[in-house]
């Protein structure tokens, strides 16, 4: 079966800000690192691994549908932070767009009559669903105990003991 235009293209945008979220944890990283809190910084890692996870499942499903995947230029994350709690509320913010962009494939897919690419994206709705409410968890924690540094201290460990697995039900 041939992708539709509309569908296939969508997609592949999809691959490049699946990237682009990877790109950006790694800055999220990159800050908790430079604070000295290596759990925060161990989760967004792992985010990021996630995030380069769920760019392969999609080139996978365009390859496997004969869709030419184009390599997009992934832009480059321009956010800078004033304190711990700015990148888990930035992660939130961008999750919820990237469930709008899945939406949207979604909707493309729907009005295509194309079951096989709305099957394929059930499973990133309900990951969105999972991420989102990370994010908002992050973002209570912090506020609950971040100002502590014993709650900051055993958050951190907290997320340091993260470790990724990548999803088995998905072809990478
Ligand atoms: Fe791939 Fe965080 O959504």
């Amino acid at each position: 079966m041939a992708l539709e235009k509309k569908v296939g293209e969508l997609l592949n945008t999809q691959v490049n800000k699946e990237f682009y979220s990877a790109y950006l944890y790694l800055t999220f990283a990159d800050y908790y690192d430079m604070r000295g809190l290596k759990g925060f910084a161990n989760w967004y890692v792992i985010q990021a691994q996630e995030e380069v996870a769920h760019a392969r499942i999609i080139r996978r499903y365009l390859l496997d549908n004969d869709w030419p995947v184009k390599m997009l230029a992934i832009d480059q994350p321009d956010k800078t932070f004033e304190n711990d709690l700015e990148p888990l509320e930035a992660a939130l913010e961008h999750e919820r767009y990237v469930t709008a962009s899945i939406n949207e494939c979604y909707a493309a897919a729907h009005e295509a009559h194309d079951f096989r690419t709305m099957q394929l994206l059930d499973w990133f709705v309900k990951e969105q669903g999972e991420e989102e409410a990370n994010a908002s968890e992050m973002i209570s924690n912090m506020e609950l105990f971040g100002s502590d540094p014993r709650g900051l201290y055993s958050l951190d460990r907290e997320y340091l003991a993260r470790s990724f697995t990548a999803p088995t039900d998905m072809d990478m």
